[in-house]
């Protein structure tokens, strides 16, 4: 198509406060800096697994330098005329020399194929993690897979003559591509998915839209709470930076202090519980359903096996009285996690499924694992409890423990047995570990 020709915008325009529905033209957030995105207000749930109020933005920038343009992500296919029209706006296609990548899910490449296939000369710029999904994009082989691409990491840049965009590697935020890019003259970070949300709002910047902090702590706890870890890896480069403006791909513009939006990463992605703890003391929570009392004395059981071997502060909670939802916090931070429950129609009862699938926003790798519980003829809760924590990444170095019907003394001693196991193996103290595992046992053959 023809490029369009249309006049640049002069450095140090004022800021503009502008309601962007009213119209398909670029809006400034810096000098010589444009969102080029678009707005989905009717989104409702994204990725299936998060849910939005009011929508969400596909946000994407141009960065003008004396030497050309650089495009900064694109939209969602079906938002792709909304994404050119803007773009249109402030630039001819034949002035694009770059196009960079920070994340490659598809709201947010939707529109690069044809975006190349428009800006030929472009030079595509990925993570060095980003190749093999840029290859299942594009399909190299079809008429769209045959763009030449160039993988940068943490210090490399491009040079727009009077503009220079520099890469930080931030992998994990959200996917294993992901990357920030941050323009140095405007100290502006483009930071992906990282410090976004869906909240969409067509007066765009953040001192100007509702008060969206829900969403942004929202957004944290389903896409970047898995990876907390990767998360503070990525502040230790975000931090020192000097920032005037976050401009993420989802949610509002964060230009008015967006340094508090720093903070608040770190606030999340910080520990809490290890600074009540003592720094020799590990912790375990005991969830359980009970239907006749017998799993509840079998996890009032493994509670006093596990402190009364000592270095150990256990939670005891019955999943009959608690909402799952502050239970992942818990969980999240602790050392150690058992699970009881009885066998009702050959499987764990509701709540503990409600629970555990409510897992998957935390990271519990190598976390150690354990689950017990009465049964009445088939025993199935406990072998597939474990099944789960397993797919969780979690350690089951102690074979689960089953009771038929009404634990006796014997067996609640067993149970206790069953505790002090787990507390040993939490304590690193596997050899104690293994002598007391020899008390638990199954008390009838499946
Ligand atoms: Fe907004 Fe992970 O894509």
């Amino acid at each position: 198509m023809d490029a369009p020709v249309m006049q640049s915008p002069e450095a140090g325009d004022a800021l503009p406060c502008i309601d962007v529905s009213a119209h398909r033209e670029a809006v400034q957030i810096a000098p010589r800096v444009h969102w080029i995105g678009a707005m989905d207000p009717a989104l409702r749930s994204f990725d299936i697994i998060l849910r939005s109020a009011n929508g969400t933005t596909y946000n994407a920038f141009a960065v003008r330098g004396r030497d050309g343009v650089a495009i900064i992500d694109t939209v969602k296919l079906e938002f792709q005329d909304e994404f050119f029209a803007r773009l249109e706006s402030i630039a001819r296609y034949d002035e694009i020399r770059f196009v960079v990548l920070n994340h490659l899910e598809p709201d947010h490449t939707g529109a690069l194929p044809e975006l190349l296939r428009r800006a030929p000369q472009a030079q595509l710029y990925i993570s060095t993690r980003a190749t093999s999904m840029l290859k299942a994009l594009l399909k190299p082989g079809n008429a769209d897979g045959d763009y030449a691409y160039t993988t940068v990491g943490t210090g490399d840049c491009i040079d727009l003559g009077d503009r220079t965009l520099r890469f930080l590697h931030t992998p994990y935020l959200h996917w294993p591509d992901t990357q920030c890019t941050y323009l140095e003259e405007e100290q502006v970070l483009f930071s992906g998915d990282v410090f976004g949300c869906h909240y969409c709002d067509t007066r765009l910047f953040n001192d100007r839209v509702g008060d969206f902090r829900f969403s942004f702590d929202y957004y944290y706890a389903h896409i970047m709470r898995p990876f907390k870890q990767h998360v503070l890896d990525a502040l230790k480069l975000i931090e020192p930076l000097p920032l005037a403006t976050i401009a993420p791909t989802h949610g509002p513009i964060l230009r008015e202090r967006p340094r508090r939006y720093v903070a608040r990463y770190r606030e999340l992605s910080s520990p809490t519980l290890s600074l009540e703890l003592g720094t020799d003391e590990h912790s375990l929570v005991v969830f359980y359903m009970s239907s006749y009392g017998n799993t509840a004395r079998m996890a009032e059981a493994v509670r006093a096996g596990a402190e009364d071997s000592g270095g150990v502060r256990v939670s005891l909670y019955d999943l009959e009285g608690g909402e799952t939802e502050p239970f992942v916090d818990l969980i999240e931070e602790a050392d150690g996690l058992a699970f009881g429950s009885p066998t009702i129609n050959g499987d764990a009862v509701k709540p503990v499924w409600d629970l555990l699938s409510s897992l998957a926003v935390v990271d519990l790798r190598g976390k150690i694992g354990a689950a017990f519980g009465s049964y009445g003829w088939s025993g199935e809760a406990v072998p597939l409890i474990e099944q789960r924590l397993r797919g969780l990444k979690m350690r089951l170095p102690i074979d689960g423990l089953r009771v038929k019907l009404i634990p006796t003394d014997e067996e609640l001693e067993c149970c206790r047995d069953f505790g002090a196991c787990i507390a040993a193996e939490l304590r690193g103290d596997a050899k104690a570990g293994a002598a007391s595992k020899g008390g638990v046992v199954e008390f009838e053959d499946l």
